[in-house]
């Protein structure tokens, strides 16, 4: 099963920072995802971690010295920045931010970056007073400008023990950043989807909600695989748990009326919608304002119908929805595409091994307007995202 990352080819710089033991990890994370990975690291970096970590994880030599005469490259520098399909420094220190931004080519990793046409991630990891140091910040700005991709740093506890911004992202959050860079040119530019994902909550009191059992798992992966295209992903998400998606727009709610307020607005110049989140059919009629006390007597709670999302959401974009059925697949969902005029309905039943709720993978049905069934394989469901996504940029023409 393929991800973004399948062969591609990752320089990664490392520099000096206590931060370059995740480093390792993200080596490990790269090459696991199918990515063939060169670590280049700077002297500074080799005083924290060995070559040898980095190798043992590559199965490649690690570039340390650009007079390397062993090396199996003839110049080094420019056979790697010519190869790349990305370079990510990674821990990127405020030296090392400093010399990519005056440009400056006095080390491996530096060469290589000059050399390189490949596009450019520099995660910083640094003491909070550093990252906050002007001459950082109009560094960062300029590599900014000049169309690097800057991924964190992120808030929290510092290796000096002080709070404060500079801890290195940490690695599923990189992995996310490598895979939207390296696809940012991809066959979905210039297109913005929405996406809907989890299932909404129904306040009955301050305390109580009624929801249902969708991971929201699906509508992420939607969401990342059109970002991993190169399209504006909107991720329209009910309470899940999981972390957002680097560089996806997401907007937060929790009841199918915030959801459809939600997307409705984010539909404005939206070039397709994917429903993927279970909306609540029903909401309390009226949510109580305290918390219900218990008694002995039995509680019934009033429900009024929310609105029809998908059925609301009418104009110039293709709409695609989602059916989770527990029998009658097929017939379930193509009822659906007819009742809400759908151009796509993607069905699962959920009584599937490997298709159930949480699971990160699904078994789908995609049904089109003439009622087409395209009955799919297992798949992870970021390669269902991706075969869905394919039938909308068809549908697209
Ligand atoms: N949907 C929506 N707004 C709602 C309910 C559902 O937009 N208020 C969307 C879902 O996100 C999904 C599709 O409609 O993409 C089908 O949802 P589903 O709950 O399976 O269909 P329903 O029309 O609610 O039918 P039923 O619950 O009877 O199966």
């Amino acid at each position: 099963m393929s991800g973004p990352l399948q062969d591609r080819r990752v320089v990664l710089g490392v520099t000096g920072s206590i931060a370059c033991y995740k480093a390792v990890d993200l080596a490990s994370k790269l090459v696991q995802a199918g990515a063939l990975v060169d670590v280049i690291m700077s002297y500074g970096a080799t005083q924290f971690v060995t070559p040898l970590a980095f190798r043992s994880i590559t199965h490649r030599d690690v570039v340390t010295d650009t007079y390397d005469t062993g090396s199996h490259y003839s110049i080094e520098h420019v056979e790697l920045a010519r190869q790349a399909d990305i370079v990510v420094v990674a821990p990127a220190t405020v030296h090392c931010i400093a010399k990519l931004a005056l440009g400056l080519a006095d080390d491996p990793l530096t060469t290589t970056v000059v050399a390189t046409e490949a596009p450019l991630l520099v995660a910083p990891a640094m003491d909070a007073n550093m990252f906050a140091n002007a001459a950082t910040q109009e560094n960062l700005s300029r590599l900014r400008e000049r169309g690097v991709v800057i991924a964190g740093p992120a808030p929290g506890r510092l290796a000096s023990g002080l709070m404060g911004m500079g801890r290195l992202l940490e690695t599923p959050e990189l992995l996310g950043y490598i895979s939207a860079t390296l696809g940012r040119r991809g066959d979905l530019s210039g297109r913005t989807v929405v996406v809907s994902a989890g299932g909404t909550q129904e306040p009955i009191d301050p305390v109580r909600v009624i929801t249902n059992n969708s991971s929201g798992k699906m509508g992420y992966a939607v969401a990342e695989a059109a970002r991993d295209r190169g399209a504006e992903a909107i991720l329209v998400t009910a309470p899940t748990g999981l972390p957002d998606p680097p560089l996806v727009k997401v907007v937060r709610v929790q009841t199918a009326q915030q959801m459809c307020d939600a997307v409705l607005s984010s539909m404005e110049g939206a070039d397709a919608l994917i429903m993927a989140a279970a909306v609540a059919d029903y909401r309390p009629a009226g949510a109580a304002e305290q918390k219900i006390k218990k008694s002995d007597d039995a509680l019934t709670v009033e429900l009024a119908p929310t609105t029809d999302i998908l059925n609301a959401a009418r104009g110039d974009f293709v709409r695609v929805g989602f059916s989770a059925e527990s029998e009658n697949l097929v017939a379930n969902a193509s009822d659906k595409v007819r009742r809400k005029s759908l151009d796509l309905i993607v069905a699962n039943d959920i009584t599937e091994e490997g298709s159930g709720f949480g699971a990160d993978t699904n078994r789908v049905v995609l049904i089109d307007r003439e009622l087409n069934a395209e009955h799919l394989p297992l798949l992870t469901k970021y390669e269902v995202g991706n075969r869905i996504l394919d039938r909308v940029r068809g549908l697209w023409g």
